[in-house]
């Protein structure tokens, strides 16, 4: 019984676990000078050491038992072929279709999807060509200047994060703004500096039913009568992308203009999709080409790689022997980036709107922690803000270190503090300080003993913190690709091992329902049914302040 032997094998790592509480990762790398090279792999340009975790050959053996006991691959190959296996919304989930590089067909409900997947790309190029060779027009004639992206999560988060990150490849083309938030003073801030002659308004949602998204769409088109703008001549500067067409065309968008996505595309695996059209916009069709492409060549690894050489399987499952059974309950992404930097952002909504739940998919609570909390900010900037924390304070965190190789600027020297550092932080979370080191060290600058004693103390360093470092050469399109899909494939086997459906997320509905019975609220202050002193409190406060509202 498959069941038996994964619970079996989860009590064996639970042993092994025991056997390893008293180990220190100093000792493992002074007495195996092959250590690194025996616990690293590389694929697709990813160079991925996981030589500083805690963990021996046996160890991986005995994690890569658990995922093949928790049919990994089966369940693997069942979400490339199109099963439905977001079994609470009975949708297939095929962000990999979006960007196979090849025409071999792939059904949902006996059809296949990859033509219209074609078809849509087709359009996609279309428009961003014409947007970039300043052949789309505005309503007087002038060529698109400006893109505003109005989306939110994973509307949002992809075309932004891989914009910034590909700074180097934006070149030509219209500049890009992106707006999410409700707050006024986005939408307000970025309209300021645009001419509505010459912005184009992508509205990115794919319900087209996200409270924060049509506001701003809203708000932009009443922009765009306040210029005198005729709702006719809207066509020239709205577009959407959504997977309901209706809803956008009733908003006022010609029915030329919608992008479609589907139901088997979650938000925030979309970017592959035409919501990733800014990211075009901004670096070009041929750009875009090279992010799918890297993301599929990374899909290819995902599904041929033996366990042990997988990069999204050994990731996941040292995510899993950290979470679940070191005890580490938050996991940081520290990308030695600067064009990185929005990087944990993007990851903390795939991890944790996927795998932040309870409730297993045959319907029982979980009896582990499931999705941890991810965090994290570029280097070298969080060394001077949260890395104290890392290195003395009572949590351990793990850390993905992400490293670009080549510099993207001929500013001298900068590359090598940045690769210096970067290094060094993972090598001082492994190796620490001892309280010996600290005292010999302070009493050799000079410092009397008795107070090197004390001082020692304070300087003792635990080490034995785990870390990844994934390294590669450049930050090119088609790296970020392949970075990307690793991340959404190292979400997948840990929602496999938790046996959840990493593919929904009811989890935000019931805020949004709140969301909108306290707006409601708002002007009605005798209405107190259903409410709560807190919430009354809050209200009262805010009706006072604002006294108009009253
Ligand atoms: O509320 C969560 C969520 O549904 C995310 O999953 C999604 O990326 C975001 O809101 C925006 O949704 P939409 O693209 O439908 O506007």
């Amino acid at each position: 019984m498959i069941i038996d032997s994964f619970n079996d094998n989860w009590l064996v790592l639970q042993q092994h676990l025991a056997e390893m509480k008293n180990s220190h990762l100093r000792d493992f790398f002074a007495s195996d000078s092959q250590r690194a090279e025996n616990l690293s792999v590389s694929a697709c340009g990813l160079n991925l050491d996981y030589s500083k975790n805690r963990i021996t050959l046996k160890t991986r053996s005995l994690l890569m038992r658990l995922a093949e006991s928790a049919q990994l691959e089966k369940k693997r190959d069942a979400m490339f072929a199109g099963d439905a296996i977001n079994n609470t919304e009975n949708r297939s989930v095929l962000h990999t279709a979006l960007r196979q590089q090849d025409n071999k067909p792939v059904l949902v409900n006996g059809i296949d999807i990859v033509p219209q997947i074609k078809a849509v790309r087709l359009k996609v190029e279309t428009v961003v060509d014409q947007v970039r060779n300043e052949q789309w027009l505005g309503y007087s004639g002038k060529c698109i200047t400006d893109v505003l992206n109005l989306g939110i999560g994973g509307s949002f988060l992809g075309p932004k994060i891989v914009t910034t990150s590909l700074k180097p490849y934006v070149q030509g083309g219209p500049k890009q703004h992106f707006v999410a938030n409700i707050d006024g003073n986005h939408l307000h801030d970025v309209l300021t500096t645009l001419n509505p002659e010459t912005t184009l308004v992508l509205i990115a949602s794919k319900s087209f039913n996200t409270q924060e998204t049509l506001t701003n769409a809203e708000s932009t088109r009443q922009w765009f009568y306040d210029y005198g703008v005729t709702f006719d001549q809207l066509n020239r500067h709205f577009i959407a992308i959504s997977s309901n067409v209706s809803k956008a065309v009733a908003f006022g968008i010609s029915s030329d203009n919608v992008f479609p996505m589907w139901d088997w595309v979650g938000g925030r695996y979309s970017l592959w999709s035409a919501i990733g059209m800014p990211i075009a916009m901004a670096i070009g069709n041929d750009g875009f080409t090279e992010l799918l492409k890297g993301a599929a060549d990374l899909d290819t690894h995902f599904k041929e790689a033996p366990l042990e050489q997988n990069l999204p399987v050994l990731m996941g499952m040292l995510g899993v022997w950290n979470h679940n059974f070191f005890g580490c309950q938050t996991h940081a992404l520290l990308p030695y980036s600067h064009y990185l930097r929005g990087f944990p952002a993007y990851v903390q909504q795939m991890d944790m709107e996927s795998n932040g739940k309870s409730c297993q998919l045959n319907n029982e609570m979980v009896s582990s922690t499931t999705g941890p909390v991810i965090w994290g900010a570029e280097g070298t900037n969080g060394q001077h803000a949260f890395h104290q924390l890392l290195h003395q304070g009572t949590s351990v965190v793990p850390v993905d270190f992400i490293q670009p190789l080549v510099a993207d600027h001929d500013m001298d020297g900068h590359q090598d503090m940045l690769v210096a550092n970067c290094f060094a932080q993972s090598k001082t979370l492994m190796q620490g300080k001892t309280y010996q080191q600290a005292y010999d060290e302070l009493v050799a600058s000079g410092m009397d003993s008795v107070l090197a004693k004390v001082i020692a103390k304070h300087k003792e360093m635990p080490g034995n913190r785990p870390s990844n470092t994934l390294t590669f050469d450049r930050l090119t399109p088609y790296q970020l690709g392949t970075l990307i899909a690793l991340y959404e494939h190292k979400v997948f086997v840990q929602g496999v091992i938790w046996n959840l459906n990493s593919f929904d997320q009811w989890g935000v509905e019931l805020g949004k329902i709140l969301g909108d019975d306290i707006l409601a609220r708002i002007d009605r202050p005798d209405n107190t049914e259903l409410s709560d002193s807190s919430t009354e409190l809050l209200l009262t406060q805010y009706r006072y302040a604002n006294q108009s509202l009253t």
